[in-house]
């Protein structure tokens, strides 16, 4: 079967965060721009899910709509599959996304005051739900070495030791830096955290999109102490381009900890589910595993073509090359470490919306988030314009 992940699909009009031009005149400052930023793919999602969706959009009642047996079959046999987890029914909750989940866990497990650990440059929502909710970041910031980031143990170690450190918000795979973390670097995080109490949210939104030559492990799958301290967190969402139907699967081990996890839900009165966000999902994880396989060949192959082309034609701006997910974290430093004008030379000169280094923390200035989960043509032409402001910018600068 032959996938098109090339023909340029027109997003006008579909109220799409990532292309309308009001948005991108509030949030960069103009409106004609090419969009490569949020995370959401400029792809049609597998055609069994849009077939799904359209059946059930015909039938043309949306009324209240309950979770049944197949649907967590639905997950059950995915996560089986395509990581050799056997999750049981009960660990499964519903939440409507992520990121209100980490929301609800920091509700859930802290106190006003107490601590979370994120590792920055992060996902910028991490730090907002933690401040949002009372809490206090602790960052345990990622060490770079000019190509690569790993973890600071020593000073992850120290931070858990605090008693007021309930949790930690691990990114696996990491976004924005794109690595799929070891064997080893998780058993070391679980070891610690379970050494000091903390309990692990392992975000692991991404773990379907890994790119050739790494593997991925859940976290909770690495042993059965570590799937008792941590809460896994997947969805369909980005594999297969679902974040609109607003579906996640929060998958708890550890009874205690679901139950409290269950009664903030409860409190909220979070249970209701969009009808089409569960036909979706069921077909994605039933009928969509083909078209994940031929998407993950189109990203690496955009993943080579951006390598090739910035060393040919912009050796100043460093990709670093993402392990996994359709983001890559783009070091500007040999061009600027100003912000201001590194964003106006993306933002406002070449007319390219990229998610800013800083919006992931401090450790983030001086870099840009890519999102290359685009037909290769808009890829091409993102780096044509950037490639033609910074030249400019450097050539001026030199003279
Ligand atoms: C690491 C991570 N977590 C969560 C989300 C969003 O999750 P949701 O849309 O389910 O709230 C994203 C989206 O980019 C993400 O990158």
């Amino acid at each position: 079967m032959q996938y098109d992940f090339d023909t340029v699909i027109n997003r006008e009009h579909t109220d799409a965060l990532k292309w309308e031009p009001c948005i991108l005149r509030d949030k960069f400052g103009e409106k004609d721009m090419l969009p490569l930023w949020v995370a959401d793919m400029d792809f049609k999602a597998p055609q069994p899910v849009i077939d799904a969706i359209v059946k059930r959009a015909e039938h043309g009642i949306y009324g209240y709509t309950i979770r049944l047996k197949d649907y967590y079959d639905a997950i059950m046999e995915w996560t089986e599959k395509r990581h050799h987890w056997n999750v049981k029914k009960e660990w499964i909750v519903f939440t409507p996304g992520i990121v209100p989940a980490v929301n609800y866990m920091i509700q859930a497990y802290c106190l006003a005051g107490d601590k979370v650990m994120i590792q920055t440059p992060v996902y910028y929502p991490f730090g907002k739900a933690i401040a949002n909710n009372g809490c206090q970041v602790v960052d345990n910031a990622l060490l770079y070495d000019g190509r690569n980031y790993t973890i600071d143990f020593d000073d992850f170690e120290k931070k858990a030791r605090d008693p007021r450190l309930k949790l930690f918000i691990l990114c696996s795979p990491h976004n924005p830096i794109g690595r799929v973390w070891t064997k080893e670097e998780l058993t070391r995080i679980g070891e610690i955290c379970i050494a000091n109490n903390v309990i692990v949210v392992a975000d692991e939104i991404h773990h379907d999109l890994i790119l050739e030559g790494h593997t991925h492990h859940v976290f909770a799958n690495i042993s059965k102490d570590l799937a008792k301290q941590s809460i896994i967190c997947t969805a369909p969402s980005k594999t297969f381009n679902l974040a609109g139907l607003n579906t996640s699967n929060i998958i708890i081990p550890n009874k205690e900890l679901r139950i409290r996890y269950e009664q903030v839900l409860e409190n909220n009165s979070i249970w209701g589910q969009n009808p089409m966000s569960i036909d979706g999902m069921k077909a994605a994880y039933r009928e969509g595993e083909p078209w994940l396989d031929a998407l993950l060949l189109y990203l690496e192959e955009n993943v080579r073509f951006m390598d090739n082309y910035l060393k040919d034609n912009l050796p100043c701006v460093k990709l670093i090359r993402p392990q996994a997910t359709y983001l890559a974290w783009l070091d500007f430093t040999e061009v600027t470490t100003d912000d201001t004008l590194l964003e106006k030379l993306i933002f406002h000169d070449a007319k390219v919306a990229l998610d800013g280094g800083t919006w992931f923390g401090e450790t983030g200035s001086g870099f840009m988030r890519i999102n290359f989960a685009c037909p290769r043509r808009i890829l091409q032409e993102a780096l044509e314009r950037i490639t033609k402001s910074v030249s400019e910018y450097c050539q001026a600068s030199r003279e």
